[in-house]
């Protein structure tokens, strides 16, 4: 078992056969799990039978970013209500990256916060969405209602992370993907080598150490956390207009940054672009509009008055935090394929 600490009382832990591992507490009598639909359930009941001396409740909530929402949340306190969920008692979230941020929100909010593990049961949640803190809900918009809340441990069960479907295994692996490209050129050699089969017990506990490291570093994202954006900046864009599933949006936006970096720095963005299409991830969103496009990149909080801040890559784990002209975006967003 691998354990990467974040703060004091905040830790991860990787590894197989790990069960729930709750952190000693002798004061915690109840423990509320919350839960999405399907196998993210049926992996909640398995973690649930072998809780003893506890109370424990099961909630299941909607799936995907229908859980994200005030009502649904709502309801989930008149639950911790009913159920005297009290101070020093303990929310775990079980699921994928939707189901960790709302546990992870309706932790930090019930009693002005209580304490919060969860389980990431896809692998962009292990990866990312589990990690840092950052919990929300949707309103008016992804992610607008939220708060920076660390669960005191995280548990990345990679025997569940096995079994995830090759649709999920790909978008996480973007994620993977671009931890290796900021800090860890290992990763990005492990998919070269190996492509969707790089072996997970390699590549998620050095992602995961990754976005631990730097979070534990910048907790606030006030530095180096703006890193953990690269090929979001478009890929947010991407993700709305194409539409694609976040992981695979990632993975244009990073084909789209690799060659303005390529323009900026010489950074070799055919070899990545070639990598993460033998890896099976989209490298193009043929038809979008670039137009478009830019109005959304401009909407958003990355924009200065100089252009767009835009994490960049001198070379695979070197990455920089430029402002780039909407023509270098421009350019980036014709080499992916938008009108
Ligand atoms: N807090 C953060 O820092 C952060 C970072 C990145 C993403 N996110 C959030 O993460 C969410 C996306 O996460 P996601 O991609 O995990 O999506 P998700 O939580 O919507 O799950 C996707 C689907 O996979 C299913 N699923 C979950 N585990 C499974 C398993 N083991 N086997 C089979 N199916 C399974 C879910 O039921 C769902 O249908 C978004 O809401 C995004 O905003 C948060």
């Amino acid at each position: 078992m691998d354990r990467y600490v974040i703060a004091p009382d905040a830790e991860v832990l990787v590894g197989r056969n790990l069960g729930l591992r709750l952190p000693e507490r002798s004061s915690r009598e109840r423990v509320v799990v919350l839960t999405q639909p399907g196998e993210p359930h049926r992996v909640a009941e398995a973690f649930v039978g072998e809780m003893s001396g506890l109370e424990v409740m099961v909630i299941e909530l909607p799936d995907r970013e229908l859980a994200k929402e005030l009502a649904v949340v709502g309801d989930t306190y008149d639950r911790l209500a009913d159920f005297n969920l009290g101070r020093h008692d303990t929310v775990v979230g079980v699921g994928g990256g939707a189901l960790t941020d709302v546990a992870g929100f309706v932790a930090a909010t019930w009693l002005r916060g209580v304490e919060s593990v969860l389980i990431p049961t896809t692998l962009l949640g292990a990866v990312d969405a589990s990690i840092g803190g950052k919990a929300g809900i949707n309103r008016r918009g992804k992610n607008l209602v939220g708060a920076f809340w660390h669960p005191s441990r995280v548990i990345v069960d990679l025997d569940t992370l096995d079994r995830i479907p090759e649709a999920l295994k790909l978008e996480g692996a973007a994620e993977i993907i671009k931890a290796g490209l900021i800090r860890d050129p290992a990763i990005v050699q492990a998919y070269a080598t190996h492509g969707l089969g790089a072996p997970l017990d390699e590549v998620v506990p050095r992602a995961v150490a990754v976005k631990a490291g730097i979070v534990a570093e910048d907790f606030r994202e006030a530095g180096d956390r703006a890193l953990l954006n690269l090929g979001h900046t478009l890929g947010h864009a991407i993700e709305i207009l194409a539409p694609m599933p976040h992981g695979f949006a990632v993975s244009v936006g990073m084909v789209a940054a690799g060659l303005v970096s390529s323009a900026r720095f010489g950074f070799d963005a055919a070899w990545l672009t070639d990598l993460l299409f033998t890896v099976g991830l989209p490298v193009a969103a043929s038809g979008i509009s670039g137009t478009a496009a830019l109005e959304l990149v401009q909407r958003d909080k990355k924009r200065t008055a100089e252009g767009i801040r835009m994490v960049l890559l001198r070379s695979i784990g070197d990455p920089v935090i430029e402002t780039v002209s909407l023509d270098e975006v421009g350019a980036g967003l014709a080499a992916i394929g938008a009108a």
